[in-house]
């Protein structure tokens, strides 16, 4: 079994770094081939690149990490290659400026992750994971002592849970499941109450998880 990773950028690279550090294979591709071969040669026989379409046609599960707006093009040409398989979606819904501020890109009541999920092919198995850390915190937080950092997911379907469960363990965190699809945009930021940006910046732990999580669900 296989990972792909379509974007090497600052998620893609530190999710590949982090799964073949605990033992799973993955396969990177971008844009540009040179930059998904760059990544794959700093990490060794465990790492490939190779074109989207190959990525994605031997593995079992793909990261998505691309801005929303390229998974707009990106998913409805690899439909095909997408059914069946557990999509991982690490997106926000955020854009920058000219001068590198940053804006949302949906109305406050829509998710990126319900985008994403609506754009995907029937039978591919959704999961919004990998996001809820900025990619700072992100790189330097896999396997941390003496309490494993969380990484909350949110998916509809079991099977996608379980292999996403595998992902974040291997990639050296604690996974916690915050709900369906619908509970996703409680993943992304800005707006998230369970991203790391509406934590106070804090990279918790799976019992401070669990804690976030059973305050907000308390009736006021
Ligand atoms: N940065 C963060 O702190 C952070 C935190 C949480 C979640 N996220 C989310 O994670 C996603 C990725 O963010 P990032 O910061 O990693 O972005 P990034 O550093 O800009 O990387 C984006 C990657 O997407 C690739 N790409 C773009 N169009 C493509 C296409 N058509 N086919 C294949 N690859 C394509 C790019 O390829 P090239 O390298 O060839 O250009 C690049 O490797 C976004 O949705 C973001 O909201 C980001």
């Amino acid at each position: 079994m296989s990972t792909a990773i379509i974007g090497v950028g600052n998620i893609g690279g530190a999710v590949a770094r982090h799964l073949v550090a605990g033992g799973e294979p993955v396969v990177v591709a971008a844009r540009e081939e040179s930059r998904a071969k760059a990544l794959a040669d700093e990490l060794g026989p465990n790492a490939r690149a190779a074109s989207v379409e190959d990525a994605l046609t031997g593995a079992d599960a793909v990261v998505l990490a691309l801005w929303l707006d390229d998974m707009r093009e990106v998913i409805p040409e690899q439909a095909r290659l997408l059914a069946g398989k557990v999509v991982v979606d690490p997106s926000n819904p955020i854009r920058f400026d000219a001068t590198g501020q940053s804006f949302r890109t949906l109305p406050d009541d829509q998710s990126a992750g319900s985008v994403v999920a609506s754009l995907l092919p029937a039978g591919a198995h959704y999961v919004k994971a990998f996001g809820t850390l900025g990619a700072d915190a992100l790189a330097v937080s896999a396997n941390r002592e003496p309490r494993r950092a969380a990484l909350l997911y949110a998916t509809d379907d079991d099977s996608a849970a379980t292999t996403v469960e595998r992902l974040i363990r291997a990639a050296g965190f604690d996974p916690l499941k915050v709900g369906g699809v619908a509970a996703a945009g409680r993943l992304e930021t800005p707006g998230g109450d369970l991203h790391q940006f509406g934590l106070n910046g804090e990279i918790i732990d799976l019992e401070q998880a669990r804690t976030a999580l059973e305050g907000a669900q308390q009736p006021a």
